[in-house]
C-alpha cells in the first residue's frame, strides 16, 4: 500500500518521542512492503518561531493532501506569554477545526505490568478498557469569545447535528465492543448538555435499540470512573467534559505516556498524537515515554490505513517490552531506561 503521510514532530519531547515512531513505521514499511511516503511539516511553536504562525499554509496543504498526520506535541514555556499575539494550541485547535476531524478516540487500557504504578487501588483496575470518544471541533472551544481587564465570555454551542454524528461513531465503536455506552453531560445545568441527551437518546432508541445506554451527570462522572472504572466500555462526551475526563482516566493506566488518540474525520481521514503534551521539563534528557506516540502509529495504521495486522504487531511488541520488565522513567520508580532504548526495545520486536 502507498500512503501519504504528513508529520508534525512539534514541541518539548515531540521529535525525540516522534523519531522513534517512524522507526516503527519504516520497520513495518519494510517488512509488510508498503510505501509511506512522509512530509515533515512545521506546526505549534516552532512553527511560530519561524512564520508567525502556529499552523502555517504550507503545513494546512499538506496536511489535506495526505491520508493521515502524526503529531508529536506542541507548546512550551516559550510561547506561554498570555499577551502574546498567538500560541501553539491556537494551532492545534485551528487543524483539527480545518481538518475536520471531529471523532477522538482514546482508549485507557491496564497494562498489569504497570498496575502499582497507578495512585488508584490495585483491585479496581483489573480489565480496564476504556473508549473515550469526545467531540473535538465543537462546544466551549470553538464558541464566541471575548476578553478585557474585566470581563470575559466564551460560548458553548451544539448543534444537533454535531451531536447525531459523534453518537454515531460512539454508537459504532460501542457494537464492536461490548454493547455498552456511556453518555456524559450536564443536562442538569446547561441547555448544550440538554440537547445533548434528548438528541443521544432518540438515536439510540431509533438506530441501536439492542445497545445498553447509561447517561451520566459529568460530575458524577469523575468519581464513577474512581470507583467503577471496569464497568465502563465506551463513553461519549462534549469536548470540554472528554478533555477533562481522558486526562483523569490516564492515571487508571498508570501514566499519561502510554496512551495514544485518534482524531477521526469522514473518509478515514485522522490526525494521531499520544494524549501527554510537550514536557518541556524532561525535553532532551531521555525520560520521554516513547509508547503513546509508537501506539498512535497503531491507530493510524488501523483507522486511516485499514492495516490491521500491522497495527497490531505493533501493539504486540509494547505488550513484549513491557512483559520483559523494561520501563521508562515514567513507568517505573525503580529502574528505568532512557527513551531511546525503550523505543529500540520495542524495534527489535519487529522483524
Ligand atoms: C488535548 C489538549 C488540548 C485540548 C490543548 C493543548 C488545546 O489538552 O489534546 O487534550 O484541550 O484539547
Ligand atoms: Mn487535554
Amino acid at each position: 500500500m502507498k500512503s501519504e503521510i504528513t508529520v508534525l514532530s512539534g514541541d518539548g519531547i515531540g521529535p525525540e518521542i516522534t523519531e522513534h515512531a517512524l522507526n516503527i513505521l519504516n520497520a513495518i514499511e519494510k517488512k509488510y512492503g508498503h510505501e509511506f511516503i512522509l512530509h515533515d511539516a512545521l506546526f505549534g511553536g516552532i512553527a511560530i518561531d519561524k512564520t508567525g504562525d502556529p499552523y502555517p499554509q504550507e503545513t494546512r496543504d499538506l496536511c489535506k493532501a495526505s491520508d493521515a498526520v502524526l503529531l508529536g506535541a506542541v507548546g512550551g514555556p516559550k510561547w506561554s506569554d498570555p499577551k502574546a499575539e498567538t500560541r501553539p494550541e491556537k494551532g492545534l485547535l485551528d487543524m483539527r477545526s480545518d481538518l475536520g476531524v471531529y471523532a477522538n478516540l482514546r482508549q485507557i487500557k491496564t497494562y498489569p505490568q504497570l498496575i502499582d504504578n497507578s495512585p488508584i487501588e490495585n483491585s479496581r483496575l483489573k480489565d480496564i478498557d476504556i473508549l473515550f470518544v469526545r467531540e473535538l471541533i465543537g462546544g466551549i472551544y470553538f464558541g464566541e469569545k471575548e476578553k478585557s481587564e474585566d470581563y470575559a465570555k466564551d460560548v458553548c454551542e451544539y448543534s444537533a447535528t454535531e451531536i447525531q454524528r459523534i453518537v454515531k461513531v460512539a454508537a459504532d465503536l460501542s457494537k464492536k465492543r461490548k454493547n455498552k455506552l456511556t453518555s456524559v453531560d450536564k443536562a442538569n445545568v446547561m441547555a448544550t448538555s440538554q440537547l445533548w441527551r434528548s438528541v443521544t437518546t432518540t438515536i439510540i432508541e431509533n438506530e441501536y435499540p439492542d445497545l445498553e445506554i447509561e447517561h451520566l451527570l459529568v460530575d458524577a462522572a469523575t468519581m464513577h470512573l474512581l470507583s467503577r472504572p471496569a464497568d465502563f466500555d465506551v463513553v461519549v462526551a462534549e469536548n470540554l467534559f472528554g478533555d477533562i475526563l481522558t486526562d483523569e482516566a490516564s492515571m487508571l493506566t498508570g501514566s499519561i505516556g502510554m496512551i495514544p488518540s485518534a482524531s477521526l474525520g469522514d473518509n478515514n481521514f485522522g490526525v494521531y498524537e499520544p494524549i501527554h503534551g510537550s514536557a518541556p521539563d524532561i525535553q532532551g534528557k531521555g525520560l520521554a515515554n516513547p509508547c503513546g506516540m509508537i501506539l498512535s502509529v497503531a491507530m493510524m495504521l488501523k483507522h486511516s490505513l485499514n492495516l490491521i495486522d500491522e497495527a497490531n504487531e505493533i501493539e504486540n511488541a509494547v505488550q513484549t517490552v513491557l512483559n520483559q520488565g523494561i520501563f521508562t522513567a515514567d513507568l517505573s520508580s525503580h529502574d528505568h531506561v532512557s527513551t531511546d532504548e525503550m523505543g529500540k526495545a520495542i524495534l527489535s520486536n519487529i522483524n
